[in-house]
Order: structure tokens, then C-alpha cells, then sequence
């Protein structure tokens, strides 16, 4: 049993443990190792000020790092355990200088205050890098899709993206040939192979190998669960939320797996969105369009998508779709699985069909059935990197030209995301028509139970719903046969 973790930065090893393990990944560069290149304005992963890149023992490509932006801000040490840190410090080149990103961040005038440069740096840095290794262009689209979690209040964007853009590819150095991982990874999953208990004065966090002790642990001292943190870091920084016995499964290999299998695709408790969004394009299509749009890169490179349905936002942007896809989640505690429908799951807000001892191990995603499509949709006051206001997902099947199947759910429309029995009922057997789906669309009206928010008024989101079922109506007239609308 360990009582530290250990992470290298830039190369350097490093041993953490006690109560330094529980800072931010940001104060720890910051204010422990005085790499001050590193700038925190935000502290809730919306602005990408503190972009740094992570390599981790557990995502591996081949044999080597796969290197991706994070929010330092919301990441803490002890989650960290196993992973290869490069800051902006990192990136200069073997003679101490600017590296390519760096020096057509210079030429191009991508940065003034320079306060955001260095994450874009870290963001840019990373987007090119697995770009070329993927064999991709690199196109202005690129450039753009992997800076949507970076904000700049000064230079209008242009100039950073054309320093993208500008990047000497011929002289660009990967930081798979930077840094000889081969001795750290080695070093890594030695380390990672054995299980982690750190105590500070108030709190502590267990970091287990084995799912079975996971179990018992949990049966004995009843954790929070902490696996992306990017909504536990969220409530740390700002709502002072410390729980006392963490345990996260960060260690236990087997959870990062998506499993293909016969009738259903598993998703282990530790497959960030990331992930989904690269495997599972073939299978579940309009799911991977949605998590495009979901937050942003820094973001879906920690974020899991058993935490988006344990958080249990009614804005979750995944359940609507897990719900019409009668997805289950697999619960695990001492007396073995449980597997919950998970329009079962959620008993009332942040209500869950969980008990004390037991613990998400994953989700399970049926295969849509012949004849079975579906449509998702998520409205956002800004479309990339914003909270939902609604979303909206539905399954149907048409047979001799009827709806004999349709299964709709609908988010921020009340206190969990909203299964709409009477709107369903309504619409089957019904031609796929206009008239009977403006009927339906009035009883959704009444069906879901809104408030009012910042974000948007519940009379608003109302009319919201209404007008997604009939956008769904027109879009699927047109873009299969189902209606003759
Ligand atoms: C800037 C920003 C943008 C965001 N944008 C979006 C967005 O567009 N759409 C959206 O839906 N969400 C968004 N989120 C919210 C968040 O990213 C997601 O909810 C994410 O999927 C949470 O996953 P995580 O792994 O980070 O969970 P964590 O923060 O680690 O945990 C979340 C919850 O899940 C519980 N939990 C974790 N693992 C388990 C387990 N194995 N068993 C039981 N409970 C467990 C935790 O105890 C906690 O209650 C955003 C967050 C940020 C900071
Ligand atoms: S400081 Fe804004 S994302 Fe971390
Ligand atoms: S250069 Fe000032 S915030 Fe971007």
C-alpha cells in the first residue's frame, strides 16, 4: 500500500503525498514548484487559462503517451496518480527556446495581455500533435474544434488562430519524441500497480488496483466517488466542498474499457468522453455529435460518462439519450451487480436508485433495433463549451406507415430528465404527420414542468420542447420516408 502518488512534470519525477496530494493541479505547479507559466483566471474549467497536457500510464497508445489538454484547475494531484504532466515550461525546445507553437504564437501577435497564452499554447500544442499522428491536414476547422475550450479577451481570436495555422510542421516536435517515456511509463505502472491510501488531517482518498477491494472498502467506510472531478473540482473551488473519504477507481484497469459486445456496448466506469467520442462513431452516431458539442476538449478528456449520469443533472447532456436508448446502469456493491434501467435510476433530483454500499462500475448501451432511429438534440444559448438549456432525444420506429415505436426524453424541463409518457402515447399509431405531432407537441407543453433560471425562462423552455418535437418532425419527413407531412 502506498501512502503517495507519483506524477513526473516535464519529465521530473515527482512524489506526492499528504495534504499537498489534495491540491489543484494548478496550485501545485504554481505555488510547490513555482512554474508560474501556468495561469488560473476561472477556476471552473470554463476558460482554459490553466491548460496544461497529461500523458497517463492508463491511456496509452501502443507504447507510448497520448497527450491531451486538461484543466489543471479542477484536476487534483491525487486523481493524477500514473500521468506525465508537460507544462508550457515543457514545451521550449532542447536550447532552452521558443518551441514551433510558441514562436507562431510570437509571429502571428496571437497573444497581448498573455494571460490565456500559455493554455492556448498547451491546447494548440496537443491539437497539432495528434492531428499529425493521425495523419490529418491541418485545416482552420481543426485549429478552431481543439481551441473551444480557451477563452481570449483581447485578441479576437484571428491572430491565434492563424498562428495555428502557421506552425513550422516540418521542425514540430512531438512530445512522444521529446520525453523518452519508455523508463517513466515503466516507472508509472510499477507505481500504479499498487493501491494508494493518503490521509491529511481531514480528509483522505484510497486509490485501489482491484475492483473487489473497492467493494470492500466502500461497504466499510461509504465514499464519495471522484473519476473526472470536472463537477467535483467545480464544487471544490467554489463551493467549498471537501467530502472526508474519497476513493477514486482510477487505478483499476479494467474500468477503461469499452466492451463491444453481442447485444450491447459497455462503457467501464473510467472511459472519459473523449474516448466515446473516437470508438464509438459507427455504433451510436447522433450520441458522438452530441458529445461533440459537449463542453470542451480539456473537459471530455477527464470528464466519464458514468459521472455525467451519477451527477444526475435534469441538463445531463448524456441522459436523454441513455434513457430512450433504455440503457442500464451496472451497479456494483458487496452482493454483487445490479443492473437499473436508468429511467428507473433517478428517483427524484440528484435522487439515485444507489445504495450506501454500492458504486458505479458502467454503462450498458443496446444496439438500436432495425428500423430503430434516433434523433438527439441540445440547445445551448452558445453552441459550443455551454451549459444546456433543453435537450432532447427520441427513438421511433414507423411501420406500415405508422408510429409504432417512439420513446422521447426531454432535459431542463424539471427536477430529473423527463421520460414524456403522454406525449409517446399520443403519437403512436399516428401517422408521421405534422397535425399529429402538433397535437403531441401540446401535450408535451403541459407534460414537462420547467422554472425559471438564469439561463431561460420555464415559459421558454415551454415553447422550447414543443418547437424541438416539431423540428424533429420536420427533420425526420425529410431525411427519411418516415413522414408524408
Ligand atoms: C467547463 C465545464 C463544462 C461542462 N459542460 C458540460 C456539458 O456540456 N454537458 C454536460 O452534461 N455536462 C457538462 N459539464 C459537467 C461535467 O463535465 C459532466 O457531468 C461530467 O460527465 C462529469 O464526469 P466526471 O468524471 O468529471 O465526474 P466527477 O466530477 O468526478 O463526479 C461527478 C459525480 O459522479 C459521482 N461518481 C463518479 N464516479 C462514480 C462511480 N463510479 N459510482 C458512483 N458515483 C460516481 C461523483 O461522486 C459525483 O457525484 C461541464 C463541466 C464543466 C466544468
Ligand atoms: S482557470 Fe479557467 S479553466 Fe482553469
Ligand atoms: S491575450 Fe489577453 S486574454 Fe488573451
Amino acid at each position: 500500500m502506498r501512502d503517495y502518488v507519483v506524477v513526473y512534470i516535464n519529465g521530473e519525477r515527482h512524489k506526492i503525498s499528504g495534504e499537498k496530494a489534495f491540491m489543484s493541479l494548478s496550485d501545485y505547479l504554481r505555488y510547490e514548484k513555482s512554474l508560474t507559466g501556468t495561469k488560473v483566471v476561472c477556476s471552473e474549467g470554463d476558460c482554459g487559462a490553466c491548460t496544461v497536457i497529461i500523458g497517463n500510464v492508463h491511456r496509452l497508445v501502443g507504447n507510448e503517451f497520448s497527450y491531451v489538454p486538461v484543466n489543471s484547475c479542477i484536476s487534483f494531484m491525487h486523481i493524477l496518480d500514473g500521468s506525465h504532466i508537460v507544462t508550457i515550461e515543457g514545451l521550449k525546445d532542447s536550447n532552452d527556446q521558443l518551441n514551433e507553437v510558441q514562436e507562431s504564437m510570437a509571429r502571428n501577435h496571437g497573444a497581448q495581455c498573455g494571460f490565456c497564452t500559455p493554455g492556448f499554447v498547451c491546447a494548440l500544442n496537443t491539437g497539432i500533435e495528434n492531428h499529425l499522428k493521425a495523419n490529418n491536414e491541418i485545416t482552420e476547422k481543426r485549429i478552431k474544434n481543439c481551441l473551444t475550450g480557451n477563452l481570449c479577451r483581447c485578441t479576437g481570436y484571428q491572430p491565434i488562430i492563424d498562428a495555428g495555422l502557421d506552425v513550422d510542421l516540418k521542425s514540430f516536435v512531438h512530445l512522444t519524441d521529446k520525453f523518452k517515456s519508455s523508463d517513466i511509463i515503466a516507472d508509472l505502472q510499477s507505481e500504479t500497480s499498487k493501491e494508494v491510501l493518503i490521509k491529511s488531517s481531514t480528509r483522505e482518498i484510497y486509490l485501489p488496483v482491484k475492483l473487489s477491494d473497492a467493494i470492500k472498502s466502500h461497504e466499510e467506510k461509504s465514499h464519495t466517488f471522484i473519476s473526472g472531478a470536472s463537477d467535483l473540482g467545480v464544487l471544490h473551488n467554489k463551493r467549498g466542498m471537501k467530502p472526508n473519504l474519497l476513493m477514486g477507481l482510477h487505478n483499476v484497469e479494467e474500468l477503461y474499457q469499452i466492451q463491444k459486445r453481442e447485444s450491447d456496448v459497455f462503457i467501464g466506469a473510467r472511459v472519459n468522453l473523449h474516448q466515446i467520442e473516437e470508438q464509438l462513431k459507427d455504433e451510436f452516431r447522433e450520441f458522438v455529435h452530441i458529445i461533440h458539442i459537449f463542453a470542451s476538449p480539456q473537459i471530455k478528456n477527464r470528464a466519464t460518462l458514468v459521472g455525467n449520469v451519477a451527477n444526475a443533472s435534469p441538463i445531463g447532456d448524456s441522459i436523454p439519450f441513455l434513457m430512450v436508448m433504455n440503457a442500464k446502469v451496472i451497479l456494483i456493491g458487496p452482493k454483487g451487480e445490479r443492473s437499473v434501467d436508468i429511467n428507473n435510476f433517478y428517483k427524484g433530483y440528484k435522487d439515485l436508485d444507489l445504495k450506501p454500499s454500492e458504486f458505479i462500475k458502467g454503462i450498458s448501451i443496446p444496439y438500436y433495433k432495425e428500423n430503430e432511429q434516433v434523433k438527439l438534440y441540445k440547445v445551448s444559448n452558445r453552441k459550443d463549451m455551454d451549459i444546456s438549456l433543453v435537450t432532447f432525444a427520441a427513438k421511433y420506429q414507423v411501420k406500415n406507415d405508422v408510429i409504432s415505436e417512439m420513446q422521447i426524453a426531454v432535459g431542463g424541463v424539471g427536477p430529473v430528465v423527463l421520460r414524456v409518457d403522454k406525449t409517446e402515447k399520443e403519437l403512436i399509431g399516428k401517422p408521421f404527420e405534422t397535425s399529429a405531432f402538433e397535437k403531441a407537441g401540446n401535450i408535451l407543453k403541459s407534460e414537462v414542468t420547467p422554472i425559471d433560471d438564469v439561463r431561460g425562462s420555464a415559459a421558454y423552455r415551454k415553447v422550447l420542447s414543443k418547437n424541438l418535437l416539431m423540428k424533429f418532425c420536420a427533420e425526420q419527413s425529410l431525411s427519411t420516408n418516415a413522414g408524408r407531412a
